[in-house]
């Protein structure tokens, strides 16, 4: 039977049937940024592992995402008026209101589908991912689009070289799908509200009769205190839900963690016993993409043919501080 039974309900499976991603054609390199940053080449890639990066010059956040979508689609038997729910993970949006999930529904023509967007940085598509494999497993949905889209950019200040070098644009989308077949086991989330001022992008507030209002809205970064808090919670996380999903650590093929850093990732893979070529890093191409970064890295991954039969985990870190993981076999 596909069918368990879960506190007296009949749960059902999910799997990730669909891949795609979209990064805008500008390619900025880290010798382009030292010509009006007092940076280098040296210093941005030794640290970080970041070579290029992706920036959108004329394509707004929610296109990038439909087009995400689209590249999914494109050889999915799923058609854009079938989709039942649309969850984007984003803190970059143009809008405050509507959702960007309304938005791709309207790029994209998925008129039915219910449509809201997840903020928890860059762990938001790990939640997001968690939110709706609960609306499939419950039987609610038949099927959902799990989208992360990030344009960084428009939040940095490009006069900061502490923070513009590490991030870049772009978004990823899976398709989830109702399934005889386990594909997303098991997935944990959590935040630690109380140290979320490591890293943080203020709203810009308008002057009132009777506020003053504020215009500080750039990305601001605690960068040693994120780097320890990756490396210790990261860990903890992927031995929980493997624990909870009953697979050791040795037997997943693949770890695809979001792609802030090489330096956090060699030193999470030296913590956890397990070697580095395990896990996937694409951070040198695009930097840190927030929401979008593991679902590019997994479209990437499904179109080198690298994912179908694997035992993938995947782990989100960043604001909030949030972050959690997913053990998921395609
Ligand atoms: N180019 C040249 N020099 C720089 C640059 C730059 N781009 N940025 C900072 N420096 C200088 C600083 O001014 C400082 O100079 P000083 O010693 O003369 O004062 C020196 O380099 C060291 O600065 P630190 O900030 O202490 O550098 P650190 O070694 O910690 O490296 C880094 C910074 C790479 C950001 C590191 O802290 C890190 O990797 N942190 C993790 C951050 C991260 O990955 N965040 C994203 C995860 S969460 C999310 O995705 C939103």
């Amino acid at each position: 039977m596909t069918e368990k039974k879960h506190l007296g309900v009949n749960m059902k499976q999910s799997a990730i049937t669909g891949l795609g991603h979209y990064v805008p054609e500008t390619i900025v390199t880290n010798d382009d940024l030292s010509k009006f940053i007092d940076t280098s080449d040296e210093w941005i890639n030794s640290r970080t592992g970041i070579s290029n990066r992706r920036i959108a010059t004329n394509i707004t956040s929610y296109e990038m995402a439909a087009k995400a979508v689209q590249d999914a689609l494109s050889n999915h038997k799923l058609q854009a008026e079938e989709i039942d729910l649309i969850i984007v993970a984003t803190f970059t949006g143009e809008y405050a209101m509507p959702s960007m999930a309304c938005l791709v529904q309207k790029e994209i023509g998925a008129s039915k589908a219910m449509c809201f967007d997840v903020n928890a940085a860059c762990s938001g598509f790990v939640y997001g991912l968690d939110i709706a494999d609960q609306f499939i497993k419950s039987g609610k949905y038949q099927n959902a689009v799990v989208i992360g889209s990030e344009k960084l950019s428009q939040i940095l200040d490009w006069e900061d070289r502490g923070t513009c070098v590490l991030f870049g644009d772009g978004a990823g989308a899976v398709i989830i799908e109702s399934s005889e077949t386990k594909g997303i086991h098991g997935t944990i989330n959590h935040a630690i509200g109380e140290n979320y001022a490591c890293l943080t992008a203020e709203n810009r507030i308008n002057k009132t009769p009777y506020y003053e209002g504020r215009d500080d809205h750039f990305l601001k970064m605690g960068g040693q205190a994120v780097f320890q808090f990756a490396c210790t919670k990261v860990p903890e996380v992927i031995r929980e839900v493997a624990v909870q999903e009953k697979v050791d650590v040795s037997d997943i093929d693949l770890f695809v963690l979001h792609q802030a850093n090489y330096r956090i990732i060699t030193k999470i893979a030296k913590r956890m016993k397990v070697d580095i070529s395990k896990f996937y890093m694409n951070m040198d191409k695009y930097g840190n993409t927030s929401a979008a970064s593991i679902p590019i890295a997994l479209s990437e991954l499904s179109k080198e043919g690298k994912l179908l039969g694997k035992k993938v985990m995947i782990s989100g870190f960043g604001g909030g501080l949030t972050y959690g993981a997913s053990y998921i076999q395609f």
